[in-house]
């Protein structure tokens, strides 16, 4: 799953969003950020590389429970830390940093709130309802429409802007169609003839639907 993600984003299939995450990053003026389940490390690469663009200084830290994810943003990438951890035990102090983001991740809200600073922010990207529809339809029988997904409970965070993230891209190889796949929970969901179908396309035209939250503590 991490070489097929890593492939996947290479393409920069999802360059606008790490563009938006980081334009809300330094935007915010966020000094220091810890991202909570960075699997291989593409969204906060893109965010140092920003910064240093715009020559603003940020200390980044990339946290992920897979540590053949962590081995992998590791690997040839010395201008950041990167830790193998939980995010249900954030291995750092008490209000300790500006922000936390989270990218399709698995959100500890506590833990969150613990290791930010008074008055710092929460970022999360998550699909939003048309995410990769198209795949969908091809591997369901039958789509069921969700509530849109809530990553924190309104209690634990204020939720002060959201942002709808939505473009078309084109997969014009069946390699690149097997990587999403691998990617994504859908391959595991999806009956074998629906995975049939999907195995067999080598052109997949696709939505791409985010929603970029951010939230004050
Ligand atoms: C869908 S991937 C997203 C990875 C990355 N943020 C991205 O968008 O490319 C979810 C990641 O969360 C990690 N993960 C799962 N449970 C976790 C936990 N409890 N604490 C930290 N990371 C976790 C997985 O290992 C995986 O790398």
């Amino acid at each position: 799953m991490v070489q097929a993600r890593q492939r996947y984003l290479g393409h920069g299939f999802y360059a606008p969003v790490a563009d938006a995450l980081t334009a809300r990053v330094l935007q915010l003026n966020l000094g220091s950020v810890l991202d909570a389940g960075c699997g291989e490390g593409y969204y906060l690469r893109q965010l140092v590389d920003g910064a240093e663009t715009e020559q603003i200084p940020l200390k980044a830290a990339g946290l992920d429970i897979s540590k053949w994810a962590v081995m992998a943003a590791a690997r040839g990438e010395q201008r950041l830390t990167w830790l193998v951890a939980s995010n249900a035990a954030i291995p750092l102090a008490d209000a300790s940093v500006d922000g936390v983001v989270c990218v399709f991740g698995f959100p500890v809200a506590g833990e969150f709130r613990r290791v930010l600073r008074p008055g710092g922010h929460l970022l999360t990207i998550d699909p939003g309802p048309d995410h990769l529809v198209e795949l969908k339809q091809i591997i369901y029988s039958d789509i069921k429409a969700k509530p849109v997904y809530q990553p924190m409970p309104e209690s634990s965070f204020e939720l002060i802007s959201e942002q709808v993230i939505n473009f078309p891209i084109g997969l014009r190889t069946n390699d690149l169609v097997q990587d999403l796949l691998i990617m994504t929970p859908h391959l595991y969901r999806a009956s074998s003839a629906g995975r049939a179908r999907a195995n067999a396309l080598d052109n997949l035209n696709l939505t791409v639907d985010m929603r970029l939250r951010t939230y004050r503590c």
